[in-house]
């Protein structure tokens, strides 16, 4: 595996000074670590991480006891009322944010596992799929939306998979994972070109971690290189520098971990 890197407290040096932050499903796997390295970061002023059950949420728990800057608040992707009211949360409290993302992601759960095949697919599953990984974030865009009104350097990503290609689609399979992360591709799209009239300095990205070390990828390691594995540490230390460093001709891309350009 490669090494982890000590995150970096100026990996957001490209945001304003005061940076006001919320990370979308962060109670484990990457989007936990998104909460860790950017807690590092001397420029973030406040950091809202959102999970299902924050009460339940032991890390999150811990680091918020430790950090003042940091609000664990409770969203429900599956329930818009509940992103509605997180966005009025964030909003009380200052008029703006500078980066928001959308880490949750829905692979497996119980019953609900990758179709290997046509007999596999199940309407149940292709909902469940849908509403995580694709209609989830896109209703986050619409909720906080307002809060990129504004004329600071702002990033709204959206963490997709290279699955989600329809270019790169090779080996096929997974459909209800492949086909929502295809739909989340195509509302980010749709999304970075409203932004570009109506929150105008907010850089919409949709982002490829890599098979990380989660939960999501577990029961599908055996056959990945361990080269080719990331440690969450890795990854995001990865991804922040994508995020720091995309500008205008990256707004609305599709980008890799290491800045590669994917195909749609
Ligand atoms: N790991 C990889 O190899 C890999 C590769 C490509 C792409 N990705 C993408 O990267 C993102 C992060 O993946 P990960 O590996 O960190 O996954 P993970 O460890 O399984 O974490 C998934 C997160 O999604 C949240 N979530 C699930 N259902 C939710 C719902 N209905 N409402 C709100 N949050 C919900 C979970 O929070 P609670 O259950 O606590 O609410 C959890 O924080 C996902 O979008 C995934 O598709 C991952």
């Amino acid at each position: 595996m490669r090494p982890a890197p000590a995150a970096d407290p100026a990996a957001l040096a490209s945001f304003p000074s005061a940076a006001r932050v919320l990370v979308q499903g962060a109670s484990r796997g990457i989007g936990l670590e998104f909460v860790r390295q950017l807690l590092a970061c001397t420029n973030v002023a406040e950091l809202f991480a959102t999970c299902r059950d924050p009460g339940s949420a032991d890390d999150l728990r811990q680091l918020a006891d430790a950090d003042a800057r940091f609000h664990p608040v409770a969203l429900d992707l599956t329930n818009e009322a509940s992103i509605a009211r997180v966005a009025r949360e964030v909003s009380s409290g200052g008029p703006r944010l500078h980066l928001l993302v959308n880490c949750a992601g829905l692979l497996h759960d119980g019953d609900l596992q990758p179709e290997k095949r046509l007999a596999d697919v199940t309407p149940d599953a292709l909902r469940r799929s849908f509403e995580v990984n694709a209609s989830g974030p896109l209703l986050v865009a619409k909720h906080f939306q307002p809060l990129f009104r504004h004329r600071e350097r702002a990033v709204f990503a959206s963490l997709s998979a290279r699955v989600g290609s329809i270019g790169d689609n090779r080996l096929g399979g997974w459909y209800a994972y492949r086909g929502a992360k295809a739909a989340q591709n195509m509302f980010t799209r749709t999304v970075a070109i409203e932004f570009a009239r109506t929150a105008r300095s907010t850089v919409v990205l949709a982002l490829h971690p890599g098979t990380t070390d989660t939960g999501l990828s577990k029961p599908f390691q055996a056959n990945v290189d361990p080269e080719w594995l990331f440690p969450p540490a890795y990854t995001v230390h990865a991804l922040l520098k994508v995020i720091d460093s995309a500008g205008p001709d990256e707004h609305g891309a599709f980008l890799a971990f290491d800045g590669e350009r994917l195909p749609w």
